[in-house]
């Protein structure tokens, strides 16, 4: 048998939508993107949400519309995708790593606030696997240093812990519509902002600084424009949001599917001495959108070709940002500067989770990876 390591859930209805919106004069930013962004922000209970092209571009803006740049540190986590680091450094300013805890492999708000220095600015926590971070504390600890927080939920718009949703506790939260995430559009993204005037400047930096849409530029017969500030290009348009808009009445519905195989997979793994995984939060709701083993250090490579060869679509999320070459190059990292991350990330082999897994592949994948992880 061959399981894949993902199968998006992009419905007949989702297509038809598509369709429809084909058809029409104005297939791009209009009147879908304005829809879907009422419907997402109904679903998170925020304010606001502006729809752009990528969760890294939304990282890229969030932190432009709060003025962070040359000579501004942020602190993040290295135990992501390369995108969350990449946002800081596209701003000009210093992405400041800080390990993770070991339960979780979530950042770790002790040192965070350990490292803060006068040119701190920011706080970028990463939802890892679908598991929000401590909110809470992080937000007390901005709070009491005067910095602002924008969060990675990339995996995690279901997210819930001590009753907080992504959003409710920073200043902007970003979201994936990237072919493997929650809800899709092949690549896609979104900031959600709980302030007006940060909604009006995010909107002016995801179009070239132009005030208004495409939509207003049809009706003006004087055709004015005029623009404000130097924006980019980084705008959702009709036919990504035609593709989203019904699949965020299936959110709830695909967290169940997935809850039900995450429990699956922790009931069958639970009595295999050869493999632990992430401790969930007592009291959170996950959005459980990545289900990682975390397997002996020394023997994983040979797992992960093992279940490979055994029809097993697997991955590795994440690797270590500060690892990579051009994060060593730039900035002089180390094996050894993050322990945990790396040792999280060494052990790591990240299983199929989605919606469309059949229950005969989950069988499937639990009887391979008890078979090969002993
Ligand atoms: C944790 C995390 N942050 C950010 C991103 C970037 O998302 P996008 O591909 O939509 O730019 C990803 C994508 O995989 C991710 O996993």
């Amino acid at each position: 048998m061959k399981v894949e390591f993902f199968r998006h859930n992009i419905s007949e209805t989702d297509i038809k939508n598509l369709n429809k919106v084909l058809r029409t004069l104005l297939i791009t930013t209009a009147g879908v993107t304005g829809k879907f962004e009422k419907d997402f922000a109904a679903y998170l209970q925020c304010p606001h949400v502006i729809g752009v092209n990528s969760c890294t571009n939304a990282l890229f803006l969030s932190l432009l519309a709060l003025n962070i740049g040359p000579g501004d540190e942020v602190i993040t986590t290295p135990l992501t995708f390369f995108a969350t680091a990449n946002a800081i450094l596209y701003v000009g300013a210093k992405p400041v790593f800080v390990d993770v805890e070991a339960e979780t492999g979530l950042i770790d708000p002790v040192l965070i606030e350990k490292a803060i220095t006068k040119r701190t600015k920011a706080i970028l926590p990463v939802h890892l696997y679908g598991q929000m971070c401590d909110m809470k504390r992080i937000n007390s600890i901005a709070k009491r240093h005067g910095l602002k927080i924008i969060e990675d939920a990339a995996l995690c718009m279901e997210g819930v812990r001590d009753e907080i949703r992504p959003g409710q506790l920073s200043q902007g939260v970003c979201f994936s519509f990237h072919a493997i995430k929650s809800i899709t559009s092949g690549e896609g993204g979104a900031i959600a902002v709980n302030d007006s005037g940060l909604d009006k400047k995010l909107r002016l930096l995801r179009l070239h600084g132009i005030g208004g849409t495409v939509l207003t530029r049809v009706k003006d017969k004087i055709k004015k424009q005029d623009m404000i500030l130097l924006g980019y290009k980084c705008n959702m348009y009709d036919l990504q949001a035609a593709l989203l808009i019904n699949q965020i009445e299936r959110i709830e519905v695909n967290l169940q599917r997935r809850t039900f195989i995450y429990d699956r997979y922790q009931a069958a793994f639970a009595g295999n001495p050869k493999i632990i995984f992430p401790t969930i939060v007592a009291g959170s709701q996950s959005a459980k959108t990545m289900f990682p083993l975390w397997v002996d250090v020394k023997k994983r490579d040979k797992y992960l070709v093992d279940l490979q060869n055994q029809g097993l679509g697997v991955d590795i999320k994440y690797h270590p940002v500060h690892l990579s070459t051009y994060y060593r190059r730039k900035f002089g990292y180390k094996k050894g500067d993050f322990p945990l991350a790396e040792k999280i990330s060494r052990s790591t082999i990240t299983l199929p989770l989605y919606p469309k897994l059949k229950d005969k592949e989950l069988d499937y994948v639990i009887k391979i990876v008890n078979r090969v992880i002993v």
